[in-house]
């Protein structure tokens, strides 16, 4: 997308288009996105995450986790989530809300077996991931299935913003079947 969004279908288009970039090449803006959630005591918390896939036909958008992850409490205890990227090459903001499903145990086991080698100490620590530790390096990766989940985000809604000459800014949201309606940016 290098020209301005000029349709509500085509900006959507190009929406997804960048989100499957982005789950597809580690090189893309939209690799990582930011990951919005609500603690259980009602702080809002947001960190980097890798975006894994993009599905436009179903609206989800997944990243991978350490199930000790405090993201992962927070969600079990309020599933509600938001995903923004930031776009700098074709200037569009993508901001996703929705519910996240924990995919887990041995669910999860199909998508473990495609998480390459090198990657899995990302999943599973001694002590678990957001425990003090004595000293920077006082803890052991154990790179097991067991602390691996999926995250997958139902898209509710979608809020997309071009940064052109005049600024576009459109919302979608499943409940219409995306059909979409332009916002004062
Ligand atoms: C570039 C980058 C990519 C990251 N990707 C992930 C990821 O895909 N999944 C993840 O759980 N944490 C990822 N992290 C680490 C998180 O930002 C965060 O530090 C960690 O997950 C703990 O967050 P939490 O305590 O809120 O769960 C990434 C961090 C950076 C800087």
């Amino acid at each position: 997308m290098n020209d301005a969004p000029e349709t509500l279908d085509g900006f959507l288009d190009a929406a997804w288009q960048r989100l499957g970039r982005g789950a597809a090449d580690a090189r893309s803006p939209a690799r990582y996105p930011v990951l919005a959630t609500v603690s259980p005591d009602g702080w809002p918390e947001a960190r980097t995450v890798a975006l894994r896939a993009a599905s436009r036909q179903g609206a989800t958008l997944e990243v991978h986790s350490d199930v000790a992850a405090a993201k992962v409490a927070a969600l079990r205890a309020d599933a509600r989530a938001a995903l923004h990227v930031w776009d700098p090459r074709v200037r569009l903001q993508i901001r996703a809300q929705g519910a996240v499903e924990i995919v887990e145990g041995v669910a999860a086991g199909p998508r473990w077996a495609k998480v390459p080698e090198g990657s899995r100490a990302t999943y599973g620590k001694r002590p678990p991931a957001g425990e003090e530790i004595g000293g920077a390096l006082e803890y052991e990766v154990l790179a097991e299935r067991e602390s691996f989940c999926a995250l997958v985000l139902h898209v509710a809604t979608l809020d997309l913003l071009h940064l052109g000459e005049r600024h576009r800014r459109a919302m979608y949201d499943r409940e219409s079947g995306w059909r979409g309606r332009w916002l004062s940016p």
